[in-house]
């Protein structure tokens, strides 16, 4: 048995779900366990691009168990499409399982987080617009819709006109937005209900037998440890916990039977949406950054904030989520960056900063001190740690030195196959 979480170590988009792709190979069952589908998740497979926002990145192997934990939030309309979507590329979804106690995205929370959005005005969060947020927020306020609920009727539909006395009050009269109709929600959400109930299982005791059985089970984490409600840069954070500590709530798995946890990073950073970001290049070099990389959201299509390697926020990172592993990407867009800067720590009143400050205020004067490394040639049809260009190892092995936590993955490319297993 051996059980593996992968998380993001930064803002997210670090190319989580090219190595849990990868990872999915050797397990028996992926589990998504936190967020929605504010994720995206790409994958590149003999040439044909994925973009998964809800299935488990599992599902491009055949024969793999791919859970949707009780801590993700599900939009029923987009799981159905995005299954519609993957058949269409002939890729079979019947070993999709979806746990019963999972919370619905309602059409309302979709309204919700837009008004809430607007109404934020300069200090919008820049969510995805989702609904990810009010989905939450009603789970701990104890008025969510579970995917329970969607299977039975009855309950579903008393569900909905109850929360739609609220929703519909606040919508009206505190955002001045157009009220819901219950029973076309109603209809709509019936059948959604008809398509997914197939599908919903306790995932919780499905897992314990997994566990029993002695599989090899994979955590899929989405959005990443600086977007975690409690651990990120709050307010600028999403309304759920990405880090490793979510897959004990979100799958309902006792930390004893964690081993290895893999943290995701790009070799420089970026994040999409609004919020500090101390290493951000808002010039040039961001710009060189984003043309290089490809750098725009893969749910959203915005073009997304880069900057520099910010190892402070991976020795964070690595704290928080008790890493084993790190797994670097797009080690071949940052060579031909020119003149590289990593930073290794920051400077506030002369002081020298190792952590992050709670404090957004406090944040934003700790500056960056940097380092300067030299590029390197193309290095996306390597296979072989021992082949990467000097300058290259280098620049590996300080974040390696600087993070505490041995580099296992080198990303050299979106393909599958272009990773290179560092020994
Ligand atoms: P995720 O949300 O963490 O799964 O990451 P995304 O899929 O949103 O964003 C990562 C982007 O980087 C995708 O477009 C990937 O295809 C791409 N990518 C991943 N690894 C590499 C790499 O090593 N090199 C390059 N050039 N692109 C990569
Ligand atoms: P993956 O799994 C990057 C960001 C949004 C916004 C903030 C809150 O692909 O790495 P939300 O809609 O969650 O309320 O938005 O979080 N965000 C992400 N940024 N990658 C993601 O997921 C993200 N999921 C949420 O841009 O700043
Ligand atoms: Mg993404």
């Amino acid at each position: 048995m051996s059980t593996k979480i992968v998380v993001g170590t930064q803002w997210g988009d670090e190319g989580k779900g090219k190595y849990i792709d990868r990872l999915a190979k050797d397990s028996d069952v992926v589990v998504r366990f936190s967020g929605g589908n504010n994720a995206g998740h790409t994958i590149v497979a003999n040439g044909v691009k994925y973009a998964l926002h809800l299935v488990p990145s599992g599902i491009l192997h055949e024969g793999k168990k791919c859970v949707i934990g009780n801590g993700v939030v599900i939009d029923p309309a987009v799981l159905v499409k995005e299954m519609d979507m993957l058949l269409g590329k002939g890729i079979k979804t019947d070993n999709l399982l979806i746990s019963d106690r999972a919370h619905l995205i309602m059409p309302y929370h979709r309204e919700l987080d837009k008004l809430q959005e607007s109404f934020r005005g300069n200090f919008s969060i820049g969510t995805t617009k989702r609904g990810i947020g009010p989905a939450y927020s009603d789970k701990t306020e104890r008025s969510g819709i579970r995917v329970c609920d969607l299977i039975d009727g009855d309950s579903f539909a008393e569900k909905v006109k109850e929360n739609l006395k609220v929703k519909n009050l606040i919508i009206e009269r505190v955002y001045g937005g157009e009220p819901f109709n219950a029973d076309e929600i109603i209809d709509e959400y019936r059948n959604y209900g008809d398509i997914l109930k197939p599908f919903v299982i306790d995932a919780n005791a499905f897992l314990f037998e997994a566990l029993e059985e002695n599989k090899n089970i994979l955590f899929e984490g989405a959005q990443a440890t600086f977007l975690d409600l409690d651990f990120g840069t709050y307010p600028y954070v999403t309304s759920s916990n990405p880090v490793a500590g979510g897959v004990c709530t979100g799958a309902g798995i006792g930390p004893r039977y964690i081993d290895e946890v893999y943290g995701v990073m790009k070799a420089y950073t970026t994040r999409v949406g609004a919020g500090p970001f101390p290493t951000e290049q808002d010039n040039e070099a961001g710009n060189t950054i984003r043309e290089l990389g490809f750098e725009y959201g893969t749910t959203t299509g915005r073009p997304r904030r880069c900057g520099w390697l910010d190892t402070v926020m991976i020795r964070y990172a690595a704290r928080i989520n008790s890493l084993t592993a790190l797994a670097i990407n797009h080690i071949d867009t940052i060579g031909k960056a020119g003149k590289i800067k990593l930073c290794t720590s920051y400077v506030k009143d002369g002081k020298t900063i190792k952590s992050i400050p709670a404090s957004l205020k406090e944040l934003e004067l700790c500056k960056p001190v940097y380092e300067e490394f030299e590029g390197w040639d193309n290095v996306s049809d390597i296979r072989k740690y021992d082949d990467l260009p000097a300058n290259a190892k280098k620049y590996l092995s300080r974040i390696q030195e600087l993070t505490g936590v041995k580099i296992k993955l080198i990303g050299v490319g979106s393909g599958r196959e272009q990773t290179i297993e560092a020994v």
